[in-house]
């Protein structure tokens, strides 16, 4: 069986969480091995380094700082778990991937989309998902719904206007890369999604 490699994106509280669950429980039991991870995060070095990108004593942090160590916890996701678990047939589920940088550093931060797939590059060694899900919900529903959880991380206590160009970032990089980014709007409920996700990587799967 060949691997199979999927992102789920969206803004902060879009319910990404829910769907890479379901997600996990189908690929199952189509037979898959799966390894599920987030970012940035998922190895002992990159959970490290989230703790530094996300802590919010940092606010001093350069926005070209915060690029680089969110390429160097996935140089590390890359190289540990999930280029071996792809060349050994697995399915890979990660929560945020590359678009993720792409759009907070890349267009909310104003980077740019280039330099950010640049510089992810080296991290890259060339591993894309297949499929990426992102689950759309206007900036001001997806605070709203992260504010009842915790207490918020460096990234969470953004402006609204810098979420509100998360959101519109990531409706953009859909068009522009509309043929491996799929977008569902994150209001459905939790089934339908589900039902659509599977809709698209069927013909993947049962090949
Ligand atoms: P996390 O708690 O994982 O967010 P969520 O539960 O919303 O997925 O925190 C990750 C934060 O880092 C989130 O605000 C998005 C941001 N981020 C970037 O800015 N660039 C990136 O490359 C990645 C992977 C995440």
């Amino acid at each position: 069986m060949e691997g199979l490699f999927i992102s789920m994106e969206g803004p902060d509280g879009a319910g990404k969480t829910t769907q890479i669950e379901l997600l996990n429980k189908y690929l199952s039991e189509q037979g898959y091995e799966v390894i599920i991870t987030r970012e940035p995060g998922g190895t002992r070095i990159s959970e490290a380094i989230r703790g530094i990108i996300l802590n919010k004593d940092f606010n001093e942090m350069n926005d070209v700082t915060e690029l680089l160590l969110y390429a160097a916890a996935r140089a590390q996701l890359v190289a540990e778990v999930i280029k071996p678990a792809l060349s050994s047939g697995k399915a890979v589920i990660s929560d945020r991937f590359v678009d993720s940088s792409v759009v907070y550093q890349g267009i909310a931060r104003g980077l740019g989309i280039n330099t950010v797939y640049d510089v992810n590059s080296y991290a890259l060694q060339g591993v894309m998902p297949h499929f990426t899900f992102l689950l759309d919900l206007p900036a001001e529903a997806g605070l709203a719904r992260k504010k009842k959880q915790a207490e918020l991380d460096r990234m969470e206590m953004q402006t609204l206007d810098f979420h509100k160009k998360v959101a519109e970032g990531y409706r953009k990089l859909a068009e522009l890369y509309s043929d491996r980014i799929f977008m569902i709007d994150a209001s459905l409920p939790v089934d339908t999604i589900h039902g659509i996700i599977k809709d698209r990587i069927k013909g993947m799967i049962e090949v």
